[in-house]
């Protein structure tokens, strides 16, 4: 009896350890949770956050160690920096220097928010979080969960919570489907309220901001604070060759379904029956609600009305199409003014750039 009792200790330590790495855990959002969570993070482990946008993959944004691991969870090339999600802004001048007064006066105005400022960094930002880059991009999120977390732990390095090159997730399910095994938890604090993520800007001078991803804090929206905004031209377009990608972000495929997707501009009657003309297995259409479907003779899924709604369903969409096994979509063309040009960015990058005019 004595000899055996070392061996089954001995067993089922191993037994734990295997069990915590095959499984990621699946936290509620209560208090309890939260402190568990924020717990992991100080540890330097990697926990799936709700945020207002989309789900994060958290960790300590001043461990280099505990950032590392975001980057092997989500098979992330090294040079692609992460946003520092930050509490209060006061922690602004541990992250960062030189910060425009522009940077406060949208930070008043939108914080917190979905939008993402790219400041210089301090040295206290390893090069780890800012993929070598000498700044930092900075985020004061809105969700509560999120938001606890930062207060509980520290400032949170996170990326959108998707394996590298897929739809963002919007829903802590999307997490686990992406991340099972690869990370310590998830907290699902049910679905995303945007969608889409974060506006991304740099400050190109004291009065001119440059949107080098959009979002749900608007070009429209920042006009009414800045003189000048200008969208960078890698927003509708594929990178030119031979340029540097002002975000690296722009340099990589994402959020693409494993279907070919392709967008398609012009009213709906023209895209009906250009969807009749094409013989192809798997193909789907992706329409708005209000699209008269019985038109279609293929399957198809609606994407809402506006553009909010639109933001709102697109990724979850584009991960239903491929539990169905779609090999090809043809999606609506959204509008491009306002949160549309999200919308209509992620589709371009989704589609590898493919539009057709019918
Ligand atoms: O809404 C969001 O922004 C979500 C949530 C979790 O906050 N996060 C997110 O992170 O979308 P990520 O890593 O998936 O996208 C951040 C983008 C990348 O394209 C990255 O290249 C760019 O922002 N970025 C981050 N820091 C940058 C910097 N210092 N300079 C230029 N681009 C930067
Ligand atoms: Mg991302």
């Amino acid at each position: 009896m004595t000899l055996l009792l070392p061996l089954i200790r001995q067993q089922s330590l191993q037994c734990s350890k295997i069990s915590k790495m095959e499984t990621t855990i699946l936290l509620s959002n209560s208090e309890n949770s939260i402190k568990s969570a924020s717990e992991m993070i100080k540890n330097g482990e990697v926990v799936g956050i709700p945020t207002e946008t989309v789900y994060g993959l958290g960790a300590d944004a001043l461990n280099p160690q505990a950032v590392k691991k975001i980057f092997a969870a989500k098979g992330r090339p090294a040079d692609n920096p992460l946003i520092v999600h930050i509490y209060d802004i006061e922690q602004i001048k541990l992250l960062a220097h030189d910060i425009p007064e522009l940077f406060y006066t949208l930070a008043e105005s939108f914080w917190p928010g979905p939008l993402t400022m790219i400041v210089p960094k301090n040295d206290t930002v390893p090069d780890e979080t800012s993929g070598g880059l000498d700044t930092v991009g900075i985020r004061m999120p809105a969700h509560p969960v999120m938001r606890e977390l930062i207060r509980l732990s520290c400032p949170i390095a996170a990326p959108s919570a998707n394996r590298s090159g897929y739809p963002s997730p919007t829903a802590a399910k999307h997490v686990l489907n992406d991340m099972n095994g690869r990370i310590s938890a998830v907290i699902d604090g049910g679905e995303s309220r945007f969608g889409v993520e974060s506006t991304v800007i740099a400050f190109d001078d004291e009065k001119t901001v440059r949107i080098l991803r959009p979002g749900s804090v608007t070009k429209e929206m920042l006009s009414e604070y800045a003189e000048n905004v200008i969208i960078d031209e890698a927003i509708l377009n594929d990178l030119a060759e031979g340029r540097n990608a002002p975000s690296p972000g722009m340099k990589y495929r994402h959020y693409s379904p494993k279907a070919d997707v392709v967008i398609v501009e012009g009213d709906f009657h023209a895209f009906a029956a250009y969807a009749g003309s094409i013989k192809c297995d798997g193909l789907y259409c992706l329409v708005f609600d209000e699209d008269d479907t019985k038109l279609l003779n293929s399957e198809f899924m609606t994407y809402g009305s506006d553009s909010m709604e639109q933001a709102h369903s697109l990724f979850a969409r584009l991960r239903e199409l491929d539990e169905k096994n779609a090999k090809k979509v043809l999606v609506r063309a959204p509008k491009k003014d306002g949160v549309g040009l999200a919308v209509y960015n992620r589709l371009l990058r989704a589609a590898g750039f493919e539009v057709i005019r019918v």
